[in-house]
């Protein structure tokens, strides 16, 4: 057979290509998982990284014949650290970058994703602002808005009149601060704003100014890990036997330190995405694996940002069959939508942010434990700071 210049060209142009599919195929594709491993914000790292894990120990290590490599960095909570290391792991070929435990984390990280266009996958950090900070940003996790406007319904229908709003001073705190005091005065009430510091609060001056305001209720938004020093300040000040009622986005009752709050948490009605004791076979299950995999921790909402981050990370690879082109994956993420341990969610393809069902709970004793109990459900709740602008 004569074989001409032209066909022996091809032939070889095509060994090489599917040489490259080959060793792109041979490559594990690396996911660059940031957390706060260390400081005060550590039990969002250490809540993420085991959902992470377990989800990869449930849906094994292969997507689209490509291994998957997680590689964990502590940030220690600290936004100049956060993006050394992104940079660091773009560097290195990450394929996504995820995690984020805190809002300035997240920002930090923003303009390394855009540069280098790798997707950044928020599994935490709850600003409204941050999917805007980059078109490579998708978000499994929530946003403080979210969680906090359908509280002022609640309130303005539940008799609460009169509320002193006490939150961390910092973007999702005046996300929080707004989204509830809008709506909240809108429907006839009463708001007074104080804000506390991010890093080591104390709250008791603000709760004693609180008080003597008598309000109906205090609302209270501190990210996650914080609520245990606002329990112990609250019931020193016996404001949980004031009748002054404490509500607040689940913040505040989250499950890795519900537990260890005692008494003064009973009674207090938050609204957000996820409890672990909300009543679904998949959450059942969830909770379950997790608490068996990681010494009997349980799971709280920062983990289910981290196990549904991995599933959107894992089902955008399957639909470009193993490619990590940045552009090509963010676009499989859009639109998404599945059931996870929280509920339905999906990502709203216009935001790249999450859409999800908020649950109004109250923290009650269940077989001798201490859980948010959900008794109401509002579907498919869009971050209300973008719905407004659209
Ligand atoms: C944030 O910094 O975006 C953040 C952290 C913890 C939360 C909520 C928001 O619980």
């Amino acid at each position: 057979m004569h074989v001409t210049r032209r066909q022996a060209l091809l032939a070889a142009a095509a060994t090489l290509l599917s040489l490259e599919a080959f060793a792109q195929a041979a490559e594990p594709v690396k996911i660059g998982l940031i957390l706060p491993m260390t400081g005060p914000f550590a039990s969002t790292g250490r809540q993420i990284e085991a959902a992470a894990k377990l989800y990869m120990q449930q849906n094994g290590s292969t997507v689209a014949g490509r291994k998957i490599e997680l590689i964990v960095k502590d940030d220690t909570g600290t936004p100049d650290v956060a993006k050394r290391l992104a940079q660091e792991l773009v560097n290195d070929k990450v394929a996504i970058l995820a995690g984020f435990g805190l809002t300035p984390l997240a920002l930090a990280v923003a303009p390394v994703a855009t540069q280098a266009k790798v997707p950044e996958v928020v599994m935490a950090a709850g600003s409204s602002m941050i999917t805007e900070a980059s078109p490579y940003i998708v978000r499994t996790s929530f946003t403080v808005a979210q969680s906090a406007a359908p509280m002022a319904e609640w309130a303005a229908k539940n008799g609460v009149k009169k509320v002193v709003t006490i939150v961390s001073d910092y973007a999702p705190g005046i996300d929080a601060e707004k989204a509830f005091s809008e709506p909240f005065v809108k429907a006839g009430g009463k708001v007074e704003n104080v804000r506390v510091p991010l890093r080591n609060p104390d709250f008791a001056p603000f709760l004693q100014r609180a008080a003597d305001e008598k309000p109906d209720a205090l609302f209270v938004f501190v990210p996650s890990g914080a609520g245990t020093q606002l329990m112990k300040q609250y019931a020193e000040r016996g404001l949980d036997k004031s009748g002054i009622k404490l509500i607040g986005p689940g913040d505040m009752t989250d499950d890795d330190i519900l537990n260890d709050m005692g008494d003064v948490a009973l009674g207090t009605i938050t609204t957000q995405f996820y409890s672990a004791a909300h009543p679904s076979a998949e959450n059942k299950a969830y909770v379950e694996a997790f608490k068996k995999a990681n010494n009997g921790m349980r799971p709280n909402f920062m983990s289910v940002g981290g196990y549904d981050g991995m599933h959107l990370i894992y089902e955008a690879l399957r639909k470009t069959k193993g490619s990590t082109d940045g552009d090509a994956l963010v676009g499989a993420m859009k639109s998404m939508s599945w059931t996870s341990p929280r509920g339905p969610i999906s990502i709203d393809p216009a935001t790249r942010d999450i859409v999800q069902n908020i649950y109004v709970r109250k923290v009650e004793r269940v077989g001798g434990e201490l859980y948010n109990v959900e008794f109401a459900t509002i579907p498919n709740v869009k971050d209300p700071v973008k719905a407004a602008k659209q």
